[in-house]
């Protein structure tokens, strides 16, 4: 599978892949159960106040690295600082950890949309200790990502997002509708959505809501640098953050219309209380909305269908930009094709993803469970990127940007400057300041377990550091024009009959001059 042309072919098309990575199930999934467990609104407030100061900044910077560099995310930092290519490294180990669970949850997506006639109630214990089925539909929603990847950022990416994210949003509508519209208990639900509870709010909430903030926009992992670096010079990288900052509030915003006041419609006329419902916990999405929609008359198959569906389609156009971060570098550095490197990546992940299945499949069901540190590796591998190293990430993009800045261009004018050399920069530290101390001594008292995640995440950046400085400093690590050269040679290969192998690395003197 080639294509002749690498990068986006319009910019709408651009737009829709960022948005597409950025909502998934951050936002259909996390952002309902985190909304209710630190105050409603409030924590909705918290939220868009992390998009506008750290958000929209970073994304700016990774979109402007992106277009900047033309290359994988290694070869990009290395581009403004040799010192920095570590951070590029970072931005390719997050993505491929973070594929690792997010296979799982897209798994239970797809499963649970094919399931929606058949009934989802109660299921969701059930199917997540029924190990060979949440395998299978993990391999399932791999395969899918495979496929578009394989097919290339212009055929595959672009074209799905363009397809894909309009059907989201068209879910979605319909389901906000139908629960708003379902009568009795629906004004308590949004009464409970809306009316902010800042009591609630601790530097917990506030860390939860900067984590959530990045991880819905796609930030601090890669993508949004590789997706700037295929961008075509006319996208306006400030518009396209507009764009995709405000596609992700509305549709987080009208999240929260669709879940609350079905939850507390079922609650009205069921009498089950609101607390067994487990609105701020995991289960919200899975347990309780199945249980929502099974009791909605006549519709409620064909609403259970939609939801998963929009969860299930959302989760794709999430894995495939993380899959293509990964990719990219692979592509670029090792000069194989598209397919083969996507492929390779895929079937990793996914081998990796299984024992993260059994690890959460048991903690739900309350057996003996595979743990790290007293999580279940799911949680493990989710704080550990989520709280620690998607912020680091996404600093280092900032301090990468304030080095492009020195260089002049259109983002050297305005606040931009001010905003990304010193106030989200700022912010990000505190904020992981207080996350480091809330996961090592949480309530004031020692958890092992916390400190343990944090010396994994200092590992990690360790283990980028040092590979990155013995192994890719001084080696080409190759940008996107090779893509074109490698489909170029195995055009050349095919005529004349030479024997299929890798592509001679140019040398590293090659790749400078470009
Ligand atoms: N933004 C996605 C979501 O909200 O589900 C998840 C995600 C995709 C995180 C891509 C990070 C990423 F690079």
């Amino acid at each position: 599978m080639s294509n002749n042309k690498t990068g986006f072919g319009t910019r709408t098309g651009f737009a829709l892949a960022a948005a597409g990575s950025a909502i998934g199930l951050g936002n259909l999934w996390g952002f309902p159960y985190k909304v209710s467990a630190n105050g409603g609104s409030a924590y909705l407030f918290v939220y868009i106040a992390c998009i506008l100061l750290l958000g929209a900044v970073a994304m700016t910077a990774e979109f402007s690295l992106g277009r900047f560099g033309r290359a994988n995310t290694v070869s990009t930092f290395k581009k403004l600082s040799p010192k920095l290519g570590w951070a590029g490294l970072l931005a390719v180990l997050i993505p491929f950890l973070i594929m690792c669970y997010y296979y799982v949850l897209g798994g239970f997506s797809l499963k649970f949309a094919l399931n929606s006639f058949a009934g989802n109630k109660g299921n969701f214990h059930s199917f997540a200790g029924n190990y060979g089925d949440v395998i299978l539909h993990s391999f399932l929603f791999a395969f899918i990502a495979f496929i578009i990847v394989a097919a290339g950022v212009r055929k595959g990416i672009e074209r799905t997002a363009k397809i894909l994210m309009p059907t989201v949003i068209f879910f979605l509508i319909l389901i906000a509708m139908v629960s708003l519209t379902l009568g009795e208990g629906v004004s308590e639900g949004i009464a409970y959505y809306l009316r902010p509870d800042f009591s609630q709010l601790n530097a917990s909430s506030v860390l939860s809501a900067m984590g959530q903030a990045f991880f819905s926009l796609s930030l601090g992992c890669g993508v949004m640098i590789a997706y700037g670096s295929y961008s075509g010079e006319k996208v306006s990288i400030t518009g396209a953050t507009a764009a995709v900052c405000i596609i992700d509030v509305v549709i987080t915003f009208l999240m929260g219309f669709a879940v609350f006041p079905a939850v507390f419609h079922y609650s009205a006329v069921t009498g089950i209380s609101l607390s067994e419902l487990g609105l701020g916990s995991f289960g919200l999405m899975f347990v309780t909305m199945s249980m929502v929609f099974e009791d909605i008359p006549y519709i409620g198959n064909i609403i259970s269908l939609l939801f998963f569906s929009m969860a299930a389609i959302a989760a794709v156009t999430s894995v495939i930009s993380l899959l293509e971060v990964v990719t990219q570098f692979i592509i670029q550095r090792y000069r194989v094709f598209r397919s083969r490197a996507a492929l390779f990546i895929s079937l990793i992940c996914f081998l990796l993803s299984i024992p993260v299945a059994f690890s959460l499949g048991s903690s739900l069901n309350g057996t003996e469970t595979v743990s790290l540190f007293g999580h279940n590796l799911f949680e493990y591998l989710d704080i550990t990127t989520n709280t620690l190293l998607m912020p680091l990430c996404a600093l280092m993009s900032c301090v990468a940007a304030s080095k492009l800045i020195k260089r002049g261009g259109a983002l050297s004018r305005g606040y931009f400057p001010v905003m990304v050399k010193f106030i989200t920069p700022a912010l990000i530290i505190v904020i992981e300041i207080f996350g480091i101390i809330d996961l090592i001594a949480p309530g004031g008292s020692f958890s092992a377990g916390g400190c343990g995640i944090v010396v994994t995440a200092l590992v990690l950046v360790a283990l980028c550091i040092a590979v990155y400085f013995g192994f890719f400093e001084k080696q080409r690590t190759g940008c996107n024009e090779d893509e074109l050269k490698i489909d170029a040679e195995e055009a050349v290969r095919r005529k004349t009959g030479l024997p299929r192998g890798w592509s001679r690395p140019e040398s590293e003197g090659e790749h400078e001059k470009r």
